[in-house]
């Protein structure tokens, strides 16, 4: 990695405006931003209801990483790196399945759901088996949702766990049902996908659908009243409505806000979409609103979640993946149908993915240069400083 390129760049960050160029273009900044955010910080994986019994596991690619998110039979998440001890050889091939015991596809090596080396076939009776475990990845779980470190010492998880923690406990995730889960290759730097969900100046003019759902979207309408009456309802319910906002060592944002009156869930008809999900007792919880920088969204109504998990290929290409969870009873066909589950955030989905990759497009022209940042992207910001600052932390570290 070129560090002089990158401490150059970024100590040409104007705070206040969008990045420069090579921010989301240069090979460098990608590789600074992999080694410096990426490997430092806790990434969002999927959630526990993707792996309901022990041996469910899912992979996630990282890189040159392939990330095995399995449980165990002591119910507990496990993250291993997908190599094996013996020659390296991938162990897991599919993306996800059952795997009552991990068996490396090359000379057969078996390994527990936990990592232990269980059988190394016609090794020596002295070879030692406790040196070739899995090589584990740092895994933390708070009500379901799954975090992974690649660090060799994983940060703290606290302030993650404490913010996000009250949020997500009325949706009972562990015992979710997962509705689907779709993926999408964005030509985008990852970053654009970020700021584009940490802005709504753009939804008055590019979601119809979402600014039908979510009163004051369009920003020409005054929530406050609203929203301070619902919430003193949703207090007197239980539900959390602090906002948590990213400050100085922090990486997580959340809120909870209204729904526009009369409308039940985030849908095209705005009536609901499934029953109530979890400990929610009817379609009133407003919306609630996670992130976890750098890569984690989720937005959940009373009766479904979304998540949104956003990887970087590459400086021109993201991957994403959207998530849907309903109610551990909703059934397919009775409670809720896939297609109106799905619609609200394909829909809104595909406007904001032609918006990130247009954004992309035109920041690559000779012309482009940084542009000032309106005051309703105070979010925006906020996370363009922390990207920067992040990195800044970590290539001084590296001098
Ligand atoms: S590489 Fe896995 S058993 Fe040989
Ligand atoms: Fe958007």
């Amino acid at each position: 990695m070129n560090i002089q390129f990158v401490k150059q760049l970024v100590s040409t960050y104007k705070p206040g405006f969008s990045l420069e160029q090579a921010f989301y273009t240069s090979d460098e900044v990608f590789e600074a931003e992999w080694q410096f955010i990426f490997k430092k910080h806790w990434l969002y994986a999927g959630n526990t209801a993707q792996i309901p019994k022990a041996g469910a596991y899912f992979l996630y690619h990282l890189q040159k990483n392939s990330i095995i998110i399995i449980r165990g039979s002591d119910e507990k998440v496990y993250a291993h790196y997908n190599t094996c001890r013996h020659r390296g050889s991938v162990i897991c091939l599919q993306d996800k399945g059952n795997a009552p015991k991990l068996v490396c596809p090359y000379h057969q090596w078996v390994y527990d759901k936990d990592g232990t080396l269980l059988n190394a076939r016609m090794m020596p009776d002295d070879f030692c088996k406790e040196a070739y475990n899995l090589h584990a990845v740092h895994v933390k779980v708070v009500e379901g949702l799954i975090f992974i470190s690649l660090a060799d010492e994983a940060p703290s998880f606290e302030a993650i766990e404490k913010s996000l923690a009250p949020y997500l406990k009325p949706f009972e995730i562990n015992k979710a049902t997962v509705a689907c889960i779709k993926n999408y290759t964005l030509a985008a730097n990852w970053k654009l996908v970020a700021e584009n969900f940490r802005e709504c100046y753009h939804c008055g003019g590019a979601h119809p659908e979402y600014c039908g759902a979510v009163i004051g979207a369009n920003l020409r309408e005054d929530t406050g009243e609203l929203t301070l009456t619902k919430q003193k309802d949703w207090n007197a319910n239980g539900l959390e409505t602090k906002l948590i906002e990213v400050t100085g060592g922090t990486t997580t944002y959340a809120i909870r806000y209204p729904l526009r009156p009369g409308i039940e869930s985030y849908s095209i008809d705005g009536k609901k979409i499934s029953i109530p999900m979890g400990l929610h007792k009817n379609h009133d919880a407003g919306v609630v609103g996670l992130v976890n920088y750098p890569n984690f969204w989720m937005d959940g109504v009373s009766d479904y979640i979304w998540t949104m998990r956003v990887t970087p290929v590459n400086a021109s290409t993201t991957d994403v993946e959207f998530c849907w969870l309903v109610d551990a009873n909703a059934v397919e066909g009775k409670d809720y149908t896939l297609e109106r589950l799905t619609a609200f955030w394909e829909i809104t989905g595909d406007q904001d993915g032609k918006l990130c990759e247009d954004n992309f497009k035109g920041i690559q022209s000779d012309a482009y240069q940084p542009g000032p940042y309106a005051a309703v992207e105070d979010q925006v910001i906020n996370f363009v400083d922390w990207c920067v600052n992040t990195l800044k932390e970590g290539l001084n570290e590296n001098k």
